[in-house]
């Protein structure tokens, strides 16, 4: 019996084949169900006890060389395959590069332009309190204003709601910070608005806050001025006056886009005006709110939708189409 084991672990030693059959024969014959290695685990039970010790080992030894050969021939296989299997002369796979969303391409080039004259980054959470969104803002609970903004709060506290505007990083910033301030403060705002073309519960923002001894309205001007023609190439600028609770006076910006083109007419309605932020001066009473001192300083704040600035620099038509994520409107952003 053991000099049978002995010759097989020589035929398994010394087996040699490359084709799938004769491999297959070979591993059935040994560690099949009905293979030899089966049997001898049978037999192992039944013989006496002084010689199970021997036929063990030399059964563990035939096991662990067909294990070791089947390993051996499954590589060679292998690496002989490779050369068939790949055309190592093929071109590689051309790497598919992402793109960035535009809402980003377009925050961060207004981010830059602010930046080359002076302004920083400044951010806040997106779940804010009624002070930071509203009351500091000098909008007073029950303050018609309010409504301007319709707001999603939280039902079991309504001290805590989704900030409608990035104005309340103002109001942080200032609350932790002493002038001068020059910052913007860019993110998503939520209004709980019917969803159309033209508008969406979450958008982005940016507003611009600029705080210190005797900034005038004149600053607040030229300073969209350079702003328009940086990312427009365009520098007729007019302000209409409007209404913003934060600032007084306050105004809002319209472009002068032109009349160049059928979309130039359909944009601006015939017009070739623009309308593409709203700002004014930082009201006395907001600066209060945060304890610097009205009579020293003043400062002038803008904000704008990045969404409305994205649709007129790529004559998008509908503003859902950022937040569908296709990817046949995202590669259209690939190259810049
Ligand atoms: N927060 C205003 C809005 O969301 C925009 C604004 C910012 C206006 C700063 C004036 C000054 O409509």
């Amino acid at each position: 019996m053991l000099e049978n084991i002995d010759a097989l672990l020589k035929e398994v030693q010394n087996f040699q084949s490359t084709t799938k059959d004769e491999i297959e024969q070979f591993r059935l014959k040994f560690v099949g169900k009905k293979g030899i290695m089966n049997d001898f685990y049978d037999t192992l039970k039944r013989i006496p006890n002084s010689e199970k010790k021997d036929f063990g080992q030399k059964i563990n030894r035939l096991r662990n060389a067909v294990d070791h050969k089947l390993e051996e021939l499954k590589q060679a296989s292998q690496t002989e395959k490779t050369p068939e299997k790949e055309d190592l002369s093929r071109p590689a796979f051309p790497l598919e590069l992402g793109s960035r969303h535009p809402i980003n391409l377009v925050k961060n080039r207004i981010i830059e332009i602010f930046k080359s004259i002076g302004f920083a980054v400044a951010d806040g959470p997106e779940i804010e309190d009624d002070w930071h969104n509203f009351t500091a803002l000098n909008l007073p609970e029950y303050h018609p204003a309010r409504d301007m903004q319709d707001t999603f709060f939280i039902e079991q506290d309504p001290d805590v709601l989704l900030r409608t505007h990035t104005s309340s990083v103002q109001i942080r910033y200032m609350e932790e910070n002493k002038p001068p301030i020059r910052i913007l403060a860019p993110g998503r705002v939520f209004r709980n608005e019917a969803v159309s073309s033209r508008s969406h519960c979450i958008f982005h923002q940016i507003e611009g806050l600029y705080i210190d001894e005797d900034v005038s309205f004149a600053d607040l001007r030229q300073t969209i001025q350079f702003f328009t023609t940086e990312l427009f190439g365009k520098s007729k600028i007019r302000m209409r006056p409007s209404y913003f609770p934060f600032t007084e006076p306050s105004a809002e910006v319209d472009v002068y886009w032109g009349l160049n083109s059928e979309t130039d007419y359909r944009i601006t309605k015939g017009t070739g005006w623009l309308e593409i932020m709203g700002c004014g001066m930082v009201d006395p009473a907001v600066l209060k709110n945060v304890n610097i001192d009205p009579d020293k300083f003043t400062g002038y704040a803008f904000g704008m939708g990045i969404e409305r600035i994205v649709m007129l620099l790529y004559q998008m038509s509908d503003i859902r189409m950022f937040f569908e994520n296709d990817v046949r409107m995202l590669e259209q952003f690939k190259s810049l």
